[in-house]
């Protein structure tokens, strides 16, 4: 009894106890937000005060530079642990912020739509509860970039999307438009053909989905300036990222392109320009004497008047990472508000870090109106072959509560959201995420942008849109766990959409990547008697060579079965050869690293007689300064 009256006391004390550190905590919360309001004003001040018309060298280096700084950052911030970590701090803040801001009928109601959410794994942002912000235009990227879909599984995704929201797409052919004449050798030899092409555009006409087109015109040229013809125009002789602004034959490479685009599109209301990521700048001996950010306004301006003298009446879109750096005023001086709307990319989850509020103000004194660009593939590593759904989803709502801040101070408001989906980080890198393995996420990420948010209400509309089985629960469970599952291979298993072949595979490469890469790492690495070291010498026993090659076979069918397998589902989906080069990107290297760990073991055993030890001194030492012997 007064065991129990004293426990009872105690659990009260702990109770005031625990309000009272409530309330300071909430106190505390409002000092860190008064602080945190005044330092951006400060910042904003601060910012103004800073701008000078003229921009000097040393700004002038800084503006490379800060481009330079942006793509470390971003490889940083692919370090998923510390973003997971910073999200948690936000969310409990953000309840707690909710509560306090909330009028309190709505809270309770609020916060239990935060716990359903969170069942599912939904990242929180804020906006949700409060006015949905619907981009106006919500975009899919087809990334074709030497690897083209089918035109059949192209139209059978289009037909998806649309029924999902999406009101158009950005067709970035780069190799895959069959340029003709003097382009003809940019054409990759598996491009589509013209009535491919026009296959394409006649369905999004019956669908009602808006082309934009997208020509890379400045940096990421490498499609064409790789080629000996075209190399002339680079900027730097051995590099073919960049084009050298300043040539004659520059232009006519960019009108010859442009042109030859339009033709087939003939109807089209927008054209993107690209000009994202100019690593080389200003480094041709006639460009040098020239500051870089004019260098770049220049182009631009150049760009546009080419596609005017084509078609007046077409918008013309860039990327604007270039513009970041560069003062308002001599942006106002270059008229570029004129001139392009800007699509203004961030694939991570916390967009004001890569564009922060000036940058935003900038732009509103610049441009009447931008276009925004988030991803839901092809963003968190260029080696993936499976989106995590629930970092693109946090990066699209995240993007919905951005929009929904600066849509306003745009005097024509925002025009819409384009969901990338990239396909190779650039003309020569690997494949990363192919496009039936990130349907699920696109589907996902389309319904958010769509609505405004995503939470339950949409479990239906998700689940029929991938083909999925209806669950005949008796207790229904979540039917997302983004959290614990969060490229949905669990969730999605049994789902029919296109392409729901190859998306199921992923999870058994994911599974048989690990064990062959346990498997090699345990055996050459962490074991004594198949090392490189054995291996050279002829030097092991082979008893113990035969215990370490048991599971080898189990392991090397599995990769045989998996790579026939990825042929099988990619059929009609890819040409083959996108399948051949994904599966020996992929599969093969482990199947010949096994390879030789077999054949390294038959060699061992053969060996019947063996030498006195010590074995011999190694002589490559010398080549390092370590003389031994
Ligand atoms: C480009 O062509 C113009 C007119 O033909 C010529 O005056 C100019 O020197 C050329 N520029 C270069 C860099 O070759
Ligand atoms: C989803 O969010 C909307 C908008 O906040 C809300 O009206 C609706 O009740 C929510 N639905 C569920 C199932 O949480
Ligand atoms: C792709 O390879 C398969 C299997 O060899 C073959 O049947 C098919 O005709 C090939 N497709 C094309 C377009 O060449
Ligand atoms: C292993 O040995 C076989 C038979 O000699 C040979 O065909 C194969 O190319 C070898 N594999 C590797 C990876 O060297
Ligand atoms: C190891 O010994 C076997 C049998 O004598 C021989 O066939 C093989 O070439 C040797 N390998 C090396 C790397 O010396």
């Amino acid at each position: 009894m007064d065991q129990e009256r004293k426990s009872f006391d105690s659990c009260i004390h702990k109770l005031v106890s625990w309000r009272r550190k409530k309330r300071i905590f909430i106190i505390m919360l409002l000092v860190f937000l008064m602080i945190a309001i005044f330092g951006v004003q400060f910042y904003h001040i601060k910012q103004k005060g800073h701008l000078s018309p003229e921009l000097s060298q040393k700004e002038d280096d800084t503006f490379m530079q800060s481009i330079k700084v942006k793509f470390i950052e971003a490889a940083k911030l692919n370090s998923q642990e510390h973003l997971r970590k910073n999200n948690r701090l936000i969310n409990i803040k953000d309840i707690e912020k909710l509560k306090k801001i909330d009028q309190p009928s709505h809270t309770e109601k609020n916060v239990e739509a935060f716990e359903t959410n969170q069942q599912l794994g939904i990242p929180r942002v804020l906006t949700i509860f409060r006015n949905p912000y619907i981009p106006k235009h919500r975009i899919v990227h087809f990334d074709l970039k030497g690897a083209p879909p089918t035109i059949i599984y192209l139209k059978k995704i289009m037909s998806l999307i649309k029924n999902v929201g999406a009101t158009g797409i950005l067709l970035e052919y780069e190799d895959m438009f069959p340029y003709t004449g003097i382009l003809a050798p940019i054409a990759a030899k598996n491009a589509y053909t013209f009535d491919q092409v026009i296959e394409i555009l006649q369905y999004a006409q019956e669908l009602q989905l808006e082309v934009i087109p997208l020509i890379q015109t400045f940096g990421h040229m490498e499609f064409a300036l790789k080629h000996r013809i075209f190399s002339g125009s680079r900027e730097v002789p051995g590099s073919p990222q960049a084009l050298c602004p300043n040539r004659n034959s520059s232009l006519d490479l960019i009108r010859e392109l442009v042109n030859q685009i339009l033709h087939v599109h003939s109807n089209i209301h927008y054209l993107h320009i690209g000009c994202d990521e100019v690593f080389e700048m200003g480094e041709c001996e006639i460009c040098r004497t020239e500051i870089r950010e004019n260098l770049f306004l220049k182009h631009v301006h150049n760009v546009v008047n080419i596609v005017r003298a084509s078609n007046s009446k077409i918008k013309v879109i860039i990327w604007d990472d270039m513009l970041r750096h560069i003062a308002v005023q001599n942006l106002q001086a270059a008229n570029i508000g004129d001139q392009v709307e800007p699509m203004v990319w961030v694939y991570a989850e916390d967009i004001y870090r890569f564009v922060q509020p000036p940058i935003w103000e900038k732009y509103t004194n610049v441009f009447n109106t931008a276009w925004t660009a988030s991803a839901f593939k092809g963003a968190f590593g260029e080696a993936m072959y499976i989106p995590n759904a629930r970092r693109h989803l946090e990066n699209n709502l995240r993007w919905l509560e951005v929009m929904a801040t600066q849509s306003d101070s745009f005097k024509q408001g925002l025009r819409g959201i384009v969901l990338t989906g990239w396909q190779r980080y650039d003309h020569f890198a690997i494949l990363c995420e192919l496009l039936p393995a990130a349907v699920p996420s696109l589907i996902l990420n389309l319904l958010a942008t769509t609505n405004g948010y995503f939470n339950a209400t949409f479990k239906d509309q998700f689940l029929n849109s991938l083909s999925c089985p209806y669950p005949n629960e008796r207790k229904p469970r979540p039917f997302l766990n983004l959290e614990g599952d969060p490229n949905m291979w669990e969730k999605l298993a049994r789902c029919m959409f296109p392409g729901h072949a190859f998306f199921r595979l992923m999870y058994r490469l994911h599974n048989l990547e690990q064990e062959a890469r346990d498997y090699v790492d345990s055996t050459t690495r962490q074991k004594g008697w198949l090392t490189a070291y054995n291996v050279k010498y002829n030097y092991s026993l082979p008893l113990r060579v035969d215990e370490l090659t048991q599971d080898l076979p189990r392991v090397y069918h599995g990769l045989v079965s998996l790579a026939r397998n990825a042929a099988e589902s990619l059929k009609d989906i890819v040409d083959n050869y996108t399948i051949s080069e994904w599966i020996e990107q992929r599969v093969y290297p482990y199947m010949i690293e096994l390879e030789n760990i077999q054949n390294a073991s038959i060699a061992l055993k053969k060996v019947k007689f063996w030498p006195a030890r010590p074995l011999p001194i190694f002589k490559d030492l010398q080549k390092h300064g370590i003389a031994i012997g």
